[in-house]
């Protein structure tokens, strides 16, 4: 299909999971790839992989946390491809606990990757797109952002946090072209949930209809979807993507 030929994708959390399935679809469609991770070793493995469907890809180490990286990625992305039309901000992190026993700092890591990066990815690359007047922006919510979740005060509140920060996004950059969504995924099949117990994950199972978790290929192409032209008047929205997990 190549319904992105040589649209200059930034997807962040790239080196594994859920953010190499993403980068993988848009390479799948044509889309030059800026991969983004902390963990800059672990991104050779996605790059390769992206690199093997013949589009052009390039990894920068970033701790999206911090504003000072965050600009110095995005000057060095747009600098090596002269543009960003989707910005895909997918990184993440849990610090799960009991609300009374969680610590102040697992609280700041969570809103600081979690919301704050997003919120410095947005800014940095938001200018670049209005001065283009267009692009794409997908943040990677979780339905629990909308359902809340015992043991996740500071990921729920930071997830409820991104959908309120699309919202804005979409409000603020929709008159410049620049579209805004989200994607609340249910219980996806990565190394994050593969660390959760044996108990919370079969309770998981039995509350969504679908009766299994997601692959992280089935997010992907709602990411995709959301990036894309088949999405031009999408803005500002939540697509749950969960086997009917949650229903809103
Ligand atoms: N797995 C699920 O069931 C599920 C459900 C709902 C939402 N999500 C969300 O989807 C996204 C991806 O989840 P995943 O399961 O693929 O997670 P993962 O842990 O497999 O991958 C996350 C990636 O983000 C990177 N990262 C972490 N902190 C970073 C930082 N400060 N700067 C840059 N990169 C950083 C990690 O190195 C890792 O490569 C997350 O935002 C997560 O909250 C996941």
């Amino acid at each position: 299909m190549n319904e992105l030929q040589d649209q200059v994708a930034i997807v962040t959390g790239a080196a594994r999971g859920i953010g190499r399935a993403i980068a993988l679809k848009l390479a799948d469609e044509g889309a030059k790839l800026a991969l983004v991770d902390v963990k800059a070793e672990w991104l050779e493995e996605s790059l390769a992989l992206v690199r093997a469907k013949g589009v052009e890809a390039e990894g920068f180490a970033c701790d999206i946390a911090s504003g000072e990286a965050v600009e110095a990625a995005v000057k060095a992305v747009h600098g090596r491809f002269g543009k960003i039309d989707i910005l895909v901000n997918n990184a993440g992190i849990t610090r799960d606990t009991l609300l009374v026993r969680m610590s102040e700092a697992d609280w700041d890591a969570v809103l600081s990757v979690n919301l704050k990066g997003a919120f410095l990815m947005t800014k940095a690359v938001g200018r670049i797109m209005m001065k283009q007047r267009g692009g794409a922006i997908v943040n990677m919510a979780s339905v629990v952002g909308l359902m809340g979740n015992a043991g996740q005060a500071n990921y729920t509140a930071s997830k409820a946090g991104l959908i309120a920060l699309t919202k804005t996004t979409a409000r603020e950059l929709g008159p410049r072209g620049v579209r805004a969504n989200a994607i609340a995924p249910g219980f996806v099949h990565t190394a994050m949930t593969d660390a959760l117990p044996e108990a919370v994950r079969e309770g998981m199972l039995k509350i969504i209809p679908l009766g299994r978790a997601a692959e992280p290929e089935e997010i992907a192409d709602a990411a995709v979807f959301l990036a894309g032209p088949r999405a031009r008047y999408i803005t500002g929205q939540v697509l749950a993507v969960c086997g009917g997990m949650t229903m809103y």
